[in-house]
């Protein structure tokens, strides 16, 4: 009971959390670079750089305690044999694509930076935070599914 407890709310806290930072990174900070509104490559360094951090860290916790979770309160048949199992799957999906569009993203985007260069990094780096923010909005929107217990108006 307090496992499923703690694992909830942080599963709930990192989403929150990750999504919220992605969305950020791709809506303001990426335009604001591509407009020319840093004159100095360093902000942008710290702030991939902790982007990349939050994303690793929130990756692994949600791993863990959404592994808990679906261990816990699935079974195998419940898993792939209903709707809400195949939603968790889908999460576990948008999970991993999530991960790999902020690494691939966030270096790039760092690789660019190195020759005093802003705006065309920012530019080129865009799209891909964009789908990763895109992925981050479909792992709620699949979580508000599961909260709302869709299967049941089904
Ligand atoms: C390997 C990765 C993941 C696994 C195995 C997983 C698994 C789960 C499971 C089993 C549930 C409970 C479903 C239910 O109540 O029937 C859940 C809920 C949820 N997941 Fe995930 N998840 C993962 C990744 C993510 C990610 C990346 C996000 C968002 C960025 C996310 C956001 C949520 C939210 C917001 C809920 C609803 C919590 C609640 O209403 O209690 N999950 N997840």
């Amino acid at each position: 009971m307090v496992d499923q407890l703690a694992a909830r709310t942080t599963h709930l806290v990192f989403a929150a959390l990750w999504a919220g930072s992605v969305c950020f990174v791709a809506a303001v900070v990426l335009p604001l670079a591509r407009d020319g509104a840093f004159n100095t490559t360093r902000p942008l360094e710290v702030i991939s750089g902790r982007l990349t951090t939050v994303s690793r860290v929130s990756s692994l916790v949600l791993f863990l305690s959404g592994s808990h979770l679906a261990g816990t309160t699935y079974t195998v048949e419940r898993l792939f044999g209903s709707v809400n199992g195949w939603l968790v799957l889908v999460m576990v999906a948008l999970w991993l694509v999530l991960t790999a569009l902020v690494e691939i993203a966030a270096k790039r985007f760092e690789a660019g930076l190195t020759g005093k260069k802003i705006r065309e990094p920012a530019r080129e780096a865009l799209p891909m935070f964009w789908a990763a923010a895109v992925a981050a909005v479909g792992l709620l929107v699949v979580a508000g599914l599961l909260s709302a217990n869709v299967a049941r108006l089904l």
